[in-house]
């Protein structure tokens, strides 16, 4: 599992690697992700593998430009479309008609697939090096915290990869928004790139983009409610108001301000941005997990913006403990 600088050489020999069957990890401006050519199924099935994913949950088709869309995509609804224009390259996801040619492991079964194009600089070398369309769901064991370093995916999955590509921290640290078109656009998973910032490039009704209650929504295949979580078990509650008492054996994952007297604090961000909160998010979980906490205690965030992506994967750690 050797972690390599991503330099051109680097890149090269991870994608001789993918075209020779093997899974790569490399850097998204998302989340790292764990790669495999979309073609080669028993590629795929080796990804599923080593993050003893269930095989009823999906995986990301990552392209590089539109003619890639069309490998696998059959066809681009208008709303999509207009979203592809505005955001990709980007965090964001769509959900789409198939092509057949595209393995049935790759979706789960389903006559849709999940598709994106990323921005990352590593990301996009790596899927025009390799010649084809790159799947690849987020690097880490299912269900884990998704990682934003090379270093957490080295740890976390250690010798099932073949290379891990280093491209240094991510940029955003959470996972892409995913849209899916049945026909209205609908959200499936809030993440990236805000709702409202989608919904502006829409027009009205009747295909506006639903955002529904939380109870209403519909989830992603395979979103189970205890995903993204710490091994520590994690609460989401008001900082000042737990007890003093069991304040030291507990870390704090605060928005703005450190609060007083835990054994451990992370600050998001001290001037209240919510992309460098997003962006420090699952890092910060990863070391407060690292420190033998009893427990993580988080600050509830306002569901806005990019605090409705934040606030949705606290709650999915808090219902894994
Ligand atoms: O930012 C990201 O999206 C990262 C980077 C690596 O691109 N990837 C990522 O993949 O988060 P993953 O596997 O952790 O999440 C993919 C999710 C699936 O769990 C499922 O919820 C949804 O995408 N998905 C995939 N295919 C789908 C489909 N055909 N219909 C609906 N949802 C789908
Ligand atoms: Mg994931």
């Amino acid at each position: 599992m050797p972690v390599l600088a991503a330099t051109p050489e680097n890149v090269a020999l991870a994608a001789e690697c993918l075209k020779a069957g093997g899974i790569v990890a490399f850097p998204t401006e998302s989340v790292y992700g764990l790669g495999a050519i979309v073609w080669d199924a028993r590629a795929v099935a080796r990804v599923f593998e080593a993050k003893r994913r269930p095989s009823f949950d999906p995986l990301i088709v990552h392209v590089l430009g539109l003619e890639m869309l069309d490998e696998v995509a059959a066809e681009l609804p208008p709303a999509a479309a207009l979203l592809a224009e505005r955001f990709w390259p980007g965090p964001l996801t769509l959900v789409l008609p198939k092509r057949p040619a595209v393995p049935s492991l790759v979706t789960a079964g389903l006559e849709t697939v999940a598709v994106r194009m990323p921005s990352h600089p590593v990301a996009r070398a790596l899927i025009e090096a390799a010649g084809a369309p790159i799947a690849a769901p987020s690097a880490n064991p299912f269900g884990a915290l998704s990682p934003t370093r090379a270093q957490h995916v080295a740890r976390l999955l250690g010798d099932a990869v073949d290379i891990i590509l280093d491209g240094g921290p991510t940029e955003h640290g959470i996972e892409s928004t995913i849209i899916g078109f049945t026909p209205r656009p609908t959200l499936l998973r809030p993440g990236a790139i805000p709702l409202e910032d989608l919904s502006s490039v829409i027009p009205s009704s009747p295909s506006v983009i639903l955002s529904l209650s939380k109870d209403e929504r519909p989830t992603a295949p395979g979103q189970l409610p205890h995903h993204y979580a710490p091994r520590t078990p994690l609460r989401v509650a008001n900082l000042a108001e737990v007890p003093p008492a069991q304040r030291a054996r507990a870390g704090a994952l605060a928005l703005r301000e450190a609060p007083a007297g835990y054994g451990a604090v992370r600050v998001l961000s001290p001037a209240g941005d919510l992309r460098e909160a997003a962006a420090r998010l699952f890092d910060a979980l990863h070391e407060l997990d690292a420190l033998g906490l009893e427990r993580i205690y988080a600050e509830p965030i306002e569901e806005r913006g990019l605090g409705l992506a934040i606030a949705d994967r606290l709650a999915r750690a808090q219902a894994a403990g």
